[in-house]
């Protein structure tokens, strides 16, 4: 048993630790091992955007074409933090936008002077792309290759002072000689940094108050006053606030922009004695907590004019003009999001005049491809719900949200839905991809409206538990939690827009209808054994028709005619007309003497149409023998209940259903069929 108690749980803790790792993230050295520091990896210097930009390659990318497009998706964005947590799909174009201002920033273009705005319709990922963000610089931060380093005094006294925002080190080497210094230190890493060494921007004025102070004590003698520093690595933090600060405007009145500059500490004044003393001031504005990381702007155009002027002046000058207080310098990622209707509403406002050319807008807008928006949704539900989720049941709400926000095609001959397929990557005859291209331009609002997916995610938590003793979730279940919330969509108040949602519904349920109808036959007619017989007697049949001869029957020894009506009961569920019954057989004579020419058998899982054709027909033998539509009527006679025993059982090996969502899906369907049968006889 283990020394550390029963559990041996301390055991496996202290196993776990890593002491070495802990040692690396707390280091702290004096301003000469710092310099060491930057000669041997000068990416310590790197600014907020360089370091984003760094972190968001360094997990690489791949690419694939589309539309004949290059198009490159970072794997930054499959959220490699938290295992897929807050991945985003789908939107891949957009996303390479948003990476290439990065770079751009990162290489001083100009976008580091500019505040990046998300823009997108309600719930298309905004947020989560930032909140990505800051939990990758947080990771970073902590990585060797991401590490960055601030400082603090040992006063003679014995008190010590941080640097109130965490500043880069740089900084205390005195302005007036900066660029000599810089340039020295860039020619000794030329070979190995990445970026040059930039030192911008003036220490914080607490950090200034006590250069200048103590310069005056050691005579003006800077290295003697570098002594009392003392470099610490930093260890970025939402949570301990620490280089990442949100900011979410409040009621309108009560906003106050000391909230993101910071205030004077009235309290200190009087012990201090003086109100122009720094020490005197709260550095727990957002803009100062966020410095070297990141700031989010939650819902940024809800922000009052006040703040407009701050906002500006950090994002275009990297400075924070606290009230009746010195600037300060910044060095962080700016990034707002705001929902595409604020953004309308307020196109014409003088606020949105001034910020217009001081931000940089990236669209975020709704998937619009079907398999994608199905990966948001299994992502949510299939790792974390314990019940099972019957096949296509995600797949169907995804498919209606999408179909929400696609437009009406404008050509006659293309269904929604055929669009919404193409869009998806399938063809369909007489589209090329030109085409499709062409469709998605014309329809240029297409994902800045329509359903967003936290409703339908709101939905499927809510029949996952209104259907809390059903042991597994199923399409019907979804689509109609889906239908009866659109009455009280707080977004939705237009009854035209809902109506034509619930069209969409229907449309769906058609498509969902066709899906499992089609399953349930596969599962039906899926007896090997049955298929390859009845395959046998096809083509023996269709060898003596071609060649005129008689097939012997097995049984009795006699030669007989071909059987036609076999034949023709086979053809005629691919659509073979009696005209071409003859090339038909012709040809499949042909593959199959060729075939064996190279000494090889024919098998029918070889010919797709032949295989469909056995298919259709070996459900149609099946299903009168099974009596499907008997299950209906709920008086089952053993025989058929053990025939509809081997379908379920097939639908569970081969298509994902488990015992449940078996028998759901064969009522369905046996539901149908009686519908059907009623109408045949009728
Ligand atoms: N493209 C996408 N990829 C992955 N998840 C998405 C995508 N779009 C929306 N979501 C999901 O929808 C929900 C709402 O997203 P959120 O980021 O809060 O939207 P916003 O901030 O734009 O209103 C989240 O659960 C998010 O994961
Ligand atoms: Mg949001």
């Amino acid at each position: 048993m283990s020394t550390h108690g029963p559990s041996g749980i301390l055991g496996m803790i202290a196993q776990l630790q890593d002491l070495e790792r802990f040692k690396e993230q707390h280091w702290e050295g004096s301003f000469e091992d710092y310099l060491e520091i930057v000669r041997q990896r000068p990416d310590v210097t790197r600014n907020a955007w360089q370091r984003l930009y760094d972190l968001v390659l360094s997990f690489g990318s791949e690419s694939y074409t589309e539309y004949r497009k290059p198009i490159i998706r970072y794997k930054f964005f499959d959220d490699p933090f938290d295992n897929g947590k807050d991945a985003v799909f789908g939107i891949d174009v957009h996303l390479m936008k948003l990476v290439n201002v990065l770079k751009s920033a990162a290489l001083s273009f100009g976008p580091e002077k500019r505040v990046l705005l998300l823009h997108g319709p309600v719930g298309s990922a905004k947020s989560t792309i930032v909140r990505l963000f800051k939990k990758a610089v947080e990771w970073y931060s902590r990585q060797p290759d991401g590490a960055l380093y601030t400082f603090e005094w040992h006063l003679p006294d014995g008190q010590v002072v941080p640097s109130p925002m965490h500043e880069e080190p740089l900084r205390l080497i005195p302005p007036e000689m900066r660029t000599q210094v810089v340039e020295e230190l860039n020619k000794q890493v030329a070979a190995k940094a990445k970026y040059k060494i930039e030192v911008d921007g003036d220490l914080d004025p607490v950090s200034r108050f006590l250069f200048r102070e103590g310069l005056k004590q050691v005579g003006g003698d800077w290295t003697q006053l570098i002594t009392r520093i003392r470099v610490k690595r930093i260890l970025l933090s939402e949570r301990d606030r620490v280089g990442i600060g949100t900011f979410q405007p409040k009621d309108e009145k009560n906003q106050d922009s000391t909230e993101l500059t910071g205030d004077i500490n009235y309290r200190k004044i009087a012990e201090l004695g003086s109100d122009s003393d720094p020490r005197a001031f709260n550095f727990d504005g957002e803009f100062c907590v966020a410095n070297r990381g990141i700031i989010e702007f939650v819902e940024m155009l809800k922000l009052d004019v006040a703040f407009l002027y701050d906002l500006l002046g950090a994002s275009q000058e990297h400075v924070i003009k606290p009230k009746k207080f010195a600037q300060t310098h910044i060095d962080e990622v700016i990034i707002g999001h705001t929902n595409e209707p604020e953004y309308r509403k307020l196109q014409s406002n003088d606020f949105m005049e001034a910020l217009r050319d001081r931000t940089i807008k990236i669209d975020v807008p709704y998937i619009t491809r079907w398999s994608q928006e199905a990966r948001i949704y299994s992502r949510d539900f299939k790792r974390r719900v314990k019940k099972h989720i019957a096949p296509h049941t995600l797949e169907m709400a995804a498919m209606w949200a999408v179909l929400t926000r696609l437009e009406d095609p404008k050509k006659p001959n293309l269904t929604v839905l055929q669009k919404m397929k193409l869009y998806d990557g399938k063809t369909l005859p007489g589209f090329t991809e030109d085409n499709v291209k062409e469709l998605r331009k014309t329809a240029i609002r297409e994902g800045m409206e329509g359903i967003s997916p936290r409703y339908v995610q709101d939905k499927i938590s809510n029949a996952l538990v209104r259907d809390a003793d059903a042991p597994s979730l199923n399409a019907f279940m979804v689509l109609n939690e889906l239908e009866s919330g659109l009455k009280n969509h707080s977004l939705i108040n237009d009854e035209e827009k809902k109506k034509r949602y619930r069209d969409l519904l229907g449309i769906v349920k058609k498509e969902y209808e066709d899906i499992v109808k089609n399953e349930v036959q596969k599962a039906i007619a899926s007896d090997e054994s049955a298929i390859q017989r009845l395959c046998g007697n096809y083509i023996d049949s269709v060898k003596a028709y071609t060649q005129k001869e008689r097939v012997k029957n097995p049984f009795t020894g006699a030669y007989e005619e071909p059987d036609e009506r076999l034949m023709r009961s086979v053809e005629e569920k691919i659509d073979i007309p009696p005209a071409r019954k003859d090339d038909f057989r012709r040809e499949l004579m042909n593959y199959i003497g060729a075939l064996a020419l190279d000494g090889k058998q024919f098998n029918y899982k070889m010919n797709d149409r032949l295989y469909k054709a056995l298919e259709l027909k070996m459900f149609e033998d099946q299903k009168d023998s099974i009596k499907l539509s008997s299950l209906v009527s709920q008086v089952i006679d053993p025989e058929t209940q053990a025939k509809i025993d081997i379908v379920k059982q097939r639908l569970i090996d081969n298509f994902g259903y488990d015992d449940s969502s078996a028998t759901d899906v064969l009522n369905f369907v046996a539901s149908i069929f009686a519908r059907g049968d009623a109408k045949e006889s009728g």
